[in-house]
């Protein structure tokens, strides 16, 4: 989508970090927005930001495991800004720790969100960016989605099936001629909220399991990197605003992880155990 100015853009996760980024990068493109989150305190702040550039925003609570959520924020952007142009399915989480140590909550909480909110964005908005031959569709997905860090297997299961995803959507959409772009956002380490993400676990799926030294270890390296991270959430956005014009898939923000992903499809092309991505 080369023309972004007087579109609609659609951000999940916007409360925050680089949702709240893509959604003012958008404003300043001439975009209306329309803002999901779960934090509806922070999100009605981002709007007001948005608003400031001249342009209309409205924000819904959305969880965006919940299908009928999702369908319902598709419906009011329709209702209340028209149409819908640019999806950004990016709200997510990143409890930490090694497979068998997650609970079971652990895991259908990183799912739901990470996962099934990409699958559940993807399935209720792309028959409507067909049905008006015009459109383009961000994923967040992470480095994590490229190479599989240790101490993260569920961030790691949920961002590769989000890389997945969208190459296949991008096939099918091509396939089928259609003029709506794909791309996938895979970032390394940003300054965001997103160490803090147990603010966001739903009650219900709270974790008994007691985090072992090693997570809590992973937990204090994690939150150190992201809170040093290099490139800032402005940067990531701005980078997302020139793949959708340039129509491209992969947007990699930090290329000093590419030999990572190299080593990665190496060991995998020569049949030999994987190497540890953090120890290249
Ligand atoms: N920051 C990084 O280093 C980094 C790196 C790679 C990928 N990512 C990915 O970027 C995306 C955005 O994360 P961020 O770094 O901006 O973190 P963040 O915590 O600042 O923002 C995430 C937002 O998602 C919202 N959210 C959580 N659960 C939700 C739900 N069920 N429904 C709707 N919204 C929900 C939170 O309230 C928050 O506003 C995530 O998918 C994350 O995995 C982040």
């Amino acid at each position: 989508m080369k023309k972004l100015n007087g579109k609609v853009a659609a951000v999940t996760g916007a409360a925050s970090g680089l949702g709240r980024a893509m959604a003012l990068a958008f404003a300043d493109e001439g975009m209306d927005v329309a803002l999901a989150d779960v934090d509806e305190l922070n999100l009605s702040a981002v709007a007001d930001d948005v608003q400031e550039k001249g342009v209309r925003a409205i924000t819904l609570k959305v969880d965006v495991s919940q299908a009928a959520q999702v369908e319902a924020f598709r419906d009011q952007i329709i209702a209340r800004l028209g149409a819908v142009h640019l999806v950004c399915n990016n709200a997510g989480v990143s409890p930490l720790g090694a497979a068998w140590e997650s609970s079971a909550a652990d895991w259908e909480w990183i799912l739901g969100v990470n996962l099934w909110g990409v699958i559940h964005g993807v399935r209720a908005f792309t028959p409507a960016l067909l049905a008006q031959q015009e459109g383009h569709i961000v994923n967040t997905a992470s480095v994590a989605g490229l190479i599989s860090p240790p101490g993260m297997g569920a961030y790691n299961v949920t961002k590769h099936a989000v890389v997945a995803l969208s190459e296949t959507l991008y096939h099918d959409l091509s396939e089928r001629n259609a003029k709506v772009g794909v791309s996938v956002l895979c970032p390394a380490y940003v300054p965001t909220g997103i160490a803090d993400s147990e603010r966001s676990r739903p009650r219900h799926l709270a974790s008994a399991v007691q985090k072992s030294q090693e997570t809590q270890a992973k937990e204090a390296m994690m939150r150190k990197a992201v809170k040093s991270g290099k490139i800032s959430a402005d940067e990531v956005a701005r980078a997302v605003v020139k793949a959708v014009k340039a129509n491209r898939f992969y947007i990699l923000t930090h290329p000093r992880i590419k030999p990572a992903i190299r080593a990665r499809m190496e060991d995998i092309l020569k049949e030999r155990a994987p190497r540890n991505p953090l120890a290249l």
